[in-house]
């Protein structure tokens, strides 16, 4: 699989990122190599361009939430060569969290403490080497697939099991995998997402890291099944880590399919950390960036499993949401049973231990909250079920049930069950204010609603924490976001303006405090009304 030459460039340009001092020269010496007319290249690198920071300080929310203004300067005295501000960094449960040279640090207590690269986590079992993946009954599943042509079979039980994406959207995953698979195209794609940039979402890092040899099964399963001749795995580009022990685990899996199934082939696969940013993870703009391009999303239909990569039908799906699939399917190989399984929630923000827990899906905010991390559900004033994109509840009493259904009769979005925790002495208009000012910094600006619209909505935050908004401005805003919801290309538009509708619903006393000069939480107006 070779990649096209506008991507090669990019790539080239940003896997030397620790030295941009002199980019506008490698620009232009690497378009020269790639046969690419200057304006096109930096048309390409000025989207790309924070990518090539050496430091970077992490604007997620969770990280966000525990900064104390500190943390640029302690980054520059560790990193001096040019500091960016980048969305979710990946280690929601560390922050406040910066990254320099290929390193994660947790700034704290004025000083940057270098993280772990990968630490065992309990109830995640660590598989590094591929005799205990064999002695585990590893690659078994997949072979018998492909020895045995069981690839209906299979799809079948993708229906069966219901499974749905967790990559944020909870689609079924039946209706692309079979759109994909009926496709008389030869050629087709599986793209593995694992661009991770929600906000509280750090699952997939994990789950790559912690067993690099199950992601490899999964997603080789996945291509036979809906017969695709190539599969891309797609990183974040500051997962060096997770892609080095994937690429370690990559070759001898190879060897040994290869000694294992003869003559029948398996599909060609690709490990690459792409660019970008918060958007990039949405499967279009994805596809966008390994081609080469900006990323920014494409407009629909056609959708990806019509026409995806480079033109072809391609499966795009989230690493759990594979893993998933290949676990019910082991279960059921032994069991009979199809039931729901465990998912690896992500539990961030005002609780005393932050972290990612499997548990039985659809297990209830309070346990995750209370059992896992170690506080009490009264303490909080409310929950972001789904990281930044599944809108906002009132903490209640931690009888949420943490699944698709039920998140969304109470109003929200499970997206990829990442659990931000926001205590009962935050105030709210400042935790909407990082809200919004994120998703104005990551809209990339294609199409107006969320150009405008994410603007309207940062500054309307902004002016309430600085006692200078109006009632008016509210009811503006709430016409602004009907646009948005309606208009928008893709889900960060609508992203942003659900998290300003539900601020407002439950949360609009503080909101007109606000506008009379009130903080209740003590927290804006620090400069003085
Ligand atoms: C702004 C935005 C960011 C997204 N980021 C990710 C991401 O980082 N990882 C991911 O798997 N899906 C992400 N998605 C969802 C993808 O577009 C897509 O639905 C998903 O990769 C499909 O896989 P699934 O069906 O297995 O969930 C994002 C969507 C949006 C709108
Ligand atoms: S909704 Fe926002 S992020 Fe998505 S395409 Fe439109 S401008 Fe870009």
């Amino acid at each position: 699989m070779a990649l096209r030459h506008e991507a090669e460039f990019l790539y080239e340009l940003l896997n030397d990122p620790f030295n941009h001092q002199d980019s506008k020269e490698q620009v232009k010496r690497l378009a020269k190599k790639y046969g690419l007319r200057l304006y096109e290249a930096e048309n390409v690198w000025s989207f790309y361009k924070q990518n090539q920071g050496s430091a970077k300080l992490c604007r997620g929310l969770p990280c966000t939430l525990k900064q104390n203004g500190s943390e640029k300067e302690v980054l520059r005295k560790l990193d001096d060569e040019g500091l960016e501000e980048i969305p979710c960094l990946g280690h929601c449960d560390n922050g406040p969290v910066a990254w320099s040279k290929g390193k994660y640090y947790h700034i704290g207590n004025g000083s940057a403490e270098e993280l772990v690269p990968h630490i065992a986590r309990p109830g995640i079992k660590e598989v590094h080497d591929l005799k205990d993946f064999l002695s585990m009954r590893g690659f078994e599943i997949l072979i018998n697939v492909i020895k045995k042509d069981r690839k209906d079979e299979s799809l079948q039980l993708v229906k069966d099991f219901n499974l749905r994406g967790f990559g944020g959207s909870g689609f079924p995953a039946y209706v692309k995998w079979n759109a994909v698979f009926i496709s008389r195209e030869t050629e087709k794609y599986l793209l593995v997402n694992a661009h991770e940039g929600e906000p509280g979402t750090f699952k997939d890092r994990i789950l790559i890291e912690s067993n690099p040899y199950d992601l490899i099964e999964a997603s080789l399963l996945a291509a036979v099944i809906v017969g695709a001749s190539n599969v891309i795995i797609a990183l974040k580009h500051e997962y060096l880590e997770a892609e080095s022990i994937l690429k370690g685990a990559f070759d001898s899996s190879v060897e040994y399919l290869s000694g294992a199934l003869g003559l029948l082939e398996i599909p060609k696969m690709m490990i690459q950390r792409v660019p970008g940013y918060y958007i990039t993870g949405e499967e279009s703009a994805l596809m966008e960036a390994i081609e080469g391009r900006r990323s920014e999303p494409r407009l629909r239909p056609p959708y990806p499993a019509e026409v995806g990569l480079y033109g072809k039908p391609t499966l795009i799906d989230n690493v759990e949401t594979l893993l998933y699939f290949l676990g019910r399917l082991r279960e059921f190989t032994e069991t009979g049973i199809k039931g729901p399984g465990e998912k690896l929630y992500c539990l961030s923000g005002d609780v005393e231990r932050p972290g990612a827990y499997s548990l039985p899906y659809g297990i209830s905010s309070g346990i995750l909250i209370a059992q896992k991390g170690g506080s009490k559900v009264s303490e909080l004033k409310a929950v972001l079920p789904g990281g930044l994109s599944g809108g906002i509840l009132p903490a209640g009493n931690g009888d949420l049930k943490l699944d698709f259904d039920s998140v969304k009769d109470a109003g929200a979005g499970m997206g990829t069950g990442a659990l931000i925790a926001i205590s009962k002495d935050r105030c709210m208009v400042d935790v909407m204010r990082t809200v919004e000012s994120f998703f104005e910094m990551e809209s990339c600006g294609k199409c107006m609603p969320c150009r405008y619209g994410t603007k309207e909505l940062s500054k309307l935050f902004r002016d309430l924490s600085e006692g200078t908004a109006t009632i008016g401005a509210i009811e503006s805003a709430k016409k602004t976001a009907d646009v948005m919801t309606r208009g928008s290309i893709c889900g960060l538009g609508q992203a942003s303006a659900k998290m300003f509708l539900d601020s407002i619903k439950y949360f609009s006393g503080e909101m007109e405090k606000h506008i009379s000069g009130d903080c209740p939480s003590k927290v804006c107006f620090q400069g003085g009304v």
